[in-house]
């Protein structure tokens, strides 16, 4: 059975480069894996009462549901404010709990941040990172991934040009492929 790796992209907006490096990701998916894209655009804002009160909302669950399902996560990260995107922090909240049922346990991750400007996220990158080491996810070291002027990458129908960032983000996706299985339990 194939391994299911999720990739998570950390913006709502329709035409989010982060969006189109999660959907680039798509095509290099080796044999034996499956990338899937995950949608967080449903997931409410977390309120621990839900837990607390047995009251979750239906669109939390399925996203838990998900997460629980696929086998390893690349997250796509753009940066607001030299931090993560609250609606990616949100999504990474809401799969943490209720305590002790985190769906992210053991599950190896790379982390591919990018921005319009020269500094590629690495803020978010990094704010990101802190919060996989509690979690308990391994998380690619390297490659380090930091996509600058993401903006450029792109032609009229949103797919990726080719060039040296896609050959870079294409051996990358090799790279997390040898992590994840080094790093699966
Ligand atoms: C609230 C907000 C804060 C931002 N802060 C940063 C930042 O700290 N660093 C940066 O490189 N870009 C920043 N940007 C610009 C984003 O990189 C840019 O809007 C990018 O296209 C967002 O990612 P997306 O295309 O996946 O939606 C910010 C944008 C917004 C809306």
């Amino acid at each position: 059975m194939s391994k299911v790796i999720g990739i998570l992209a950390g913006s709502l907006r329709k035409e989010s480069f982060s969006k189109k490096v999660g959907k680039t990701l798509l095509d290099f998916a080796p044999d034996g894996f499956e990338f899937k894209l995950i949608d967080l655009s449903d997931i409410p804002l977390y309120n621990q009462d839900f837990d607390d009160h047995n009251e979750v909302p239906e669109a939390i669950t399925k996203f838990r549901t998900e997460i629980a399902n696929v086998d390893g996560v690349i997250f796509v990260t753009p940066e607001y404010n030299r931090s993560v995107p609250a609606v990616l922090k949100n999504a990474i909240d809401v799969g943490s709990r209720p305590y002790g049922k985190s769906v992210w346990d053991k599950k190896p991750a790379a982390i591919f941040s990018n921005s319009p400007g020269n500094l590629s996220a690495f803020g978010a990158n990094h704010h990101l990172r802190q919060s996989l080491v509690f979690l308990n996810m391994p998380t690619m070291q390297q490659p380090e991934v930091y996509i600058a002027h993401v903006n450029d990458l792109f032609d009229e129908e949103g797919n990726m040009k080719e060039g040296g960032t896609k050959d870079f983000i294409k051996k990358a996706v090799e790279s997390y492929i040898v992590w994840f299985n080094k790093n699966a339990e």
